[in-house]
């Protein structure tokens, strides 16, 4: 007979900085919300406060340092941690790190990231300032499965937030990072319930 997939999926959390997407998907996770559990939570950075958070969350935290090496070499580093806890799903979450065909190839269609503008409008850095000094109405955040591109990959969910007269920069931006911890968890639920197929570019659903 063959042995039955584990019921509990796990997911490996990919940070640089702040962590405040990571802290939404953990509460989520710890609420029964998402089911699965986090099985580790890796970053670049060592004085990363997500790192930090998820230490005193008793999470696997694992700080890998990326300074100095080949983009590949880095990767394969961050893979073996990941195939080590048996990683089913990997969610970015603001780790700001291009990733190589080879950690690519190794999770297909199983890499998560968020992006805070509707992609592809305003890849890369800054999105909210982008958006607010390109002078658009409506911006947003994105989750999106991950290709070697930048912020590229088939979209999962988007979710729109309007530009108002009197943002700033930093009203918007917190409106946006509002948006994004609830779609961040929603996308994470729909990936695992196995109803998304990938076909080119478009993510559909399917029925279970
Ligand atoms: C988030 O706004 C996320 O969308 C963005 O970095 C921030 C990380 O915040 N990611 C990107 O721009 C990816 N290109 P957090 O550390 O508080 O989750």
């Amino acid at each position: 007979m063959e042995p039955s997939p584990p019921l509990t999926q796990r997911l490996g959390v990919l940070l640089s900085g702040r962590g405040s997407n990571f802290i939404a998907i953990a509460d989520n996770v710890a609420a029964g919300k998402i089911p699965a559990v986090i099985a580790v939570v890796i970053s670049n950075r060592p004085d990363a406060p997500g790192l930090m958070e998820a230490e005193r969350r008793g999470l696997d935290a694992r700080m890998i340092p990326s300074r100095g090496l080949e983009r590949e070499q880095y990767d394969r580093q961050v893979v073996e941690v990941l195939r080590e806890r048996q990683v089913d799903l990997v969610c970015l979450a603001g780790f700001m790190r291009l990733l190589s065909p080879y950690f690519v190839s190794q999770f297909p269609s199983r890499i998560l990231n968020i992006h805070p503008s509707l992609l592809p409008a305003f890849p890369g850095l800054e999105a909210q300032r982008q958006a607010w000094e390109h002078g658009v109405q409506i911006t947003g955040c994105t989750v999106h499965f991950v290709d070697e591109n930048l912020d590229a990959g088939p979209v999962v969910l988007q979710k729109a937030v309007p530009v108002l007269e009197a943002d700033t920069v930093e009203s918007l931006s917190a409106r946006i990072l509002e948006e994004e911890h609830r779609v961040y968890s929603e996308a994470i639920c729909r990936v695992l319930s196995g109803c998304l197929r990938v076909e080119g570019r478009r993510v559909i659903g399917v029925s279970a």
